[in-house]
């Protein structure tokens, strides 16, 4: 079940293979580190083909929804257990014969007053559970709340007691995906003429300064109505509902939204103008003030490249509340579409008549930022954001964001003041296995990453994959980091550390910045006449690697990629190849000493030599290349 053995974990720092592209780049050391301290896993157990996560935001606990079961796990205390939730009305598939049709594949597991809300698809009976301190409720009907079977298009968004949903409430009802309410209030859904065949990304509640004026916002993509050659096929979109929406007054509209609208998210690099359409992922960043409140848009492109744009709830509102309705050149009523009532009133139904055919807006939803351009973008193919915000040394807040690749990697990119910069990549699962699911900690600043049969606990202030000395740790620029009492500590640790975030000199803070001579040589005995590799780590692609042999250099490697060691070949060991040997790195004027190695001749070799007995006379060859090699010192 749970293993706490740390588990290897390869971190690769690479920000020049990213081929990241950011205003002011600056260098960057990347490094390849194995194993870091404080990594853990749970292995469930068996591997779950649609995994569903659930994590408390300050417990060290995850939930995990399998197939008919529940699985618990503690990172701190260790403590696990399952629950069994199996099929309670089993048989009521319509286009039964599916290998999913008898089972209960969990789909959702949710904040529910001081326990969880449990669903599943119940072999196409939906069924949800109140879980509360290990005990299971009496199941209820989940429609609309859990899928009739595992579906990639559902959305569902838990908000108190409210609950809001994209999952048809029956199995025959049509092929048009809705936003629902489901619970709160009354049921509502959107029309269907409203969005063009939407596939579902996001969805989050925000509250406003009066309650009538709350609202969802949802994410999502969908056809271009524009067909003309040139018109990108998709296009990414936010809509608005008020939360208090009572729905219309006339029969037919009783049961639709009256407040939706929706406008395009744009997301443009300016100097390729190469478009983002393809909204894959969001991650909401909270604020005191509402409208400062951001969304992290992880977008593609049909190249596979990926982009980051930064939009604020302010802007989103304003473009809701000012641009004209496309299409609409009518008069404007008292109530403007789009707009929240007080309390208990109804939309009137002339509002409602004018938005419900004219749903979009003409103004876009640009990123904020002067040049109003993608944060950065690159040539990975990211399915997964994440932002935690950290509060480094100096004072300053910083953002870090978590992007998972479609490679089972995670890369850890920072928003620093001279621009974006990749700092990391942590290989958490093999390259074939994807990333199921990314859950952030911001109290306790972990990293919770899913995969069909793991989950992983990885601190985000990883500060032991800096060598521990003061210029390595400042180099890296991870505002988790800094150094302190002669290593390199995380800033949670709550002692002052320094760093190098801002734009300042970096060398003065590293005191005696020098490189220590000790004569730490790791002693290596080598068979003279056969063949040796040193080997040098390349850590960063801006740095240059040096081999010395006894203080003479007599390797460079430069620009060469990480992951492909700078090494030296001996290809046939004599008297003259014995001695230091010292591979120095060198970037940004900081020099370090990465291997340390002295050749020293080996007693063994006579024994390889000859392969047979030895002879006096090889006792005393050896014993004279012995002496030959200390006096070569
Ligand atoms: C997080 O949990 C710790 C320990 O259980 C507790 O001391 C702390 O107050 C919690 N923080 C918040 C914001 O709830
Ligand atoms: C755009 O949408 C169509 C369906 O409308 C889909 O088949 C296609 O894959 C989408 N394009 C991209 C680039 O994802
Ligand atoms: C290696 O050998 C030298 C003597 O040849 C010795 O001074 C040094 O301490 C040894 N180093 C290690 C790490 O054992
Ligand atoms: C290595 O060098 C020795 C003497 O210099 C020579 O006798 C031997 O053939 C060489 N071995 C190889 C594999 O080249
Ligand atoms: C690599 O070597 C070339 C030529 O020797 C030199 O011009 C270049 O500056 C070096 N690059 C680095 C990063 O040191």
């Amino acid at each position: 079940m749970g293993r706490r053995s740390p588990v290897a974990l390869f971190v690769a720092l690479w920000a020049s293979q990213l081929g990241l592209w950011a205003a002011g780049r600056s260098k960057v050391n990347p490094r390849i580190i194995t194993a870091p301290q404080g990594a853990r896993e749970y292995v469930f157990p068996t591997s779950e083909k649609y995994p569903v996560f659930y994590h408390k935001e300050n417990s060290s606990a995850i939930f995990v929804g399998g197939e008919g079961k529940l699985y618990y796990y503690d990172f701190a205390t260790y403590e696990t257990y399952t629950e069994d939730f199996p099929v309670i009305k089993g048989g009521q598939c319509m286009n039964s014969g599916g290998p999913e049709d008898n089972k209960n594949y969990l789909t959702l597991l949710g904040e529910d007053g001081n326990g969880m809300l449990v669903c599943g698809t119940g072999a196409c009976s939906p069924t949800c559970w109140h879980w509360e301190q290990k005990k299971k409720g009496s199941p209820s009907d989940g429609r609309g709340i859990a899928p009739f079977s595992p579906d990639s298009n559902s959305l569902v968004v838990v908000d108190g007691h409210d609950i809001y949903s994209t999952i048809k409430k029956s199995q025959q009802n049509g092929k048009i995906p809705r936003f629902r309410r489901v619970r709160g209030g009354g049921e509502l859904y959107t029309s269907d003429t409203v969005m063009q065949n939407p596939q579902f990304v996001k969805a989050t509640t925000l509250r406003h300064e009066e309650p009538h004026q709350d609202k969802i916002y949802y994410f999502f993509r969908e056809d271009n109505p524009d067909k003309s050659p040139e018109a990108p096929r998709n296009i990414s979109r936010v809509a608005q509902l008020c939360k208090e929406d009572k729905g219309g007054t006339s029969s037919l509209s009783a049961s639709k939204w009256t407040t939706f609208l929706k406008a395009s998210l744009i997301c443009v690099d300016p100097v390729t103008k190469g478009n983002f359409n393809w909204l894959q992922d969001v991650f909401f960043v909270p604020s005191s003030n509402w409208r400062d409140s951001k969304v992290y848009g992880l977008f593609t492109n049909t190249w596979g490249s990926s982009a980051v744009c930064v939009y604020s709830f302010g802007d989103i509102d304003n473009v809701f509340r000012t641009s004209k309705l496309k299409g609409y050149n009518g008069p404007n009523p008292d109530v403007k579409p789009g707009q929240c009532v007080s309390s208990g009133q109804h939309t009137p139904s002339e509002t409602f008549k004018i938005a419900d055919s004219h749903p979009e807006v003409e103004d876009r939803v640009e990123p904020i930022g002067p040049t109003k351009s993608p944060l950065f973008h690159n040539k990975h193919r990211y399915q997964k954001i994440g932002v935690h915000e950290v509060s480094a040394a100096d004072g300053r807040r910083y953002n870090v964001l978590y992007l998972a690749t479609d490679k089972g990697s995670i890369h850890k990119i920072v928003e620093l003041p001279d621009g974006v910069q990749n700092i990391m990549e942590l290989q958490v699962f093999p390259k074939k296995d994807s990333i199921q699911s990314m859950i952030l900690d911001h109290q306790r600043a972990m990293l919770y990453v899913g995969s069909t049969y793991k989950v992983m606990e990885i601190p985000m202030d990883m500060c032991g994959v800096y060598r521990n000395n003061c210029e390595s740790c400042l180099l890296a620029r991870d505002p988790y980091c800094g150094w302190s009492d002669g290593r390199c500590q995380s800033v949670y640790r709550g002692r002052e550390v320094r760093q190098n975030l801002n734009l300042g000199s970096w060398k003065e803070k590293c005191q005696g910045g020098k490189i220590k001579e000790a004569d730490n040589y790791q002693n290596i005995t080598v068979v003279p006449f056969s063949r040796y590799y040193l080997n040098c780590p390349v850590e960063s692609h801006y740095a240059t690697y040096n081999w010395y042999h006894n203080d003479f250099l007599i390797k460079t490697c430069n620009n060469t990629h990480p992951q492909q060691d700078c090494f030296h070949f001996i290809q046939n060991v004599s008297l003259a190849h014995f001695g230091r040997y010292v591979c120095i790195s060198e970037e940004d004027g900081f020099r370090q000493a990465l291997v340390k190695e002295r050749l020293v001749d080996q007693l063994r070799f006579m024994s390889q030599m000859s392969q047979a007995t030895m002879t006096f006379g090889s006792w005393l060859h050896l014993l004279l290349m012995v002496v030959l090699v200390e006096l070569f010192h």
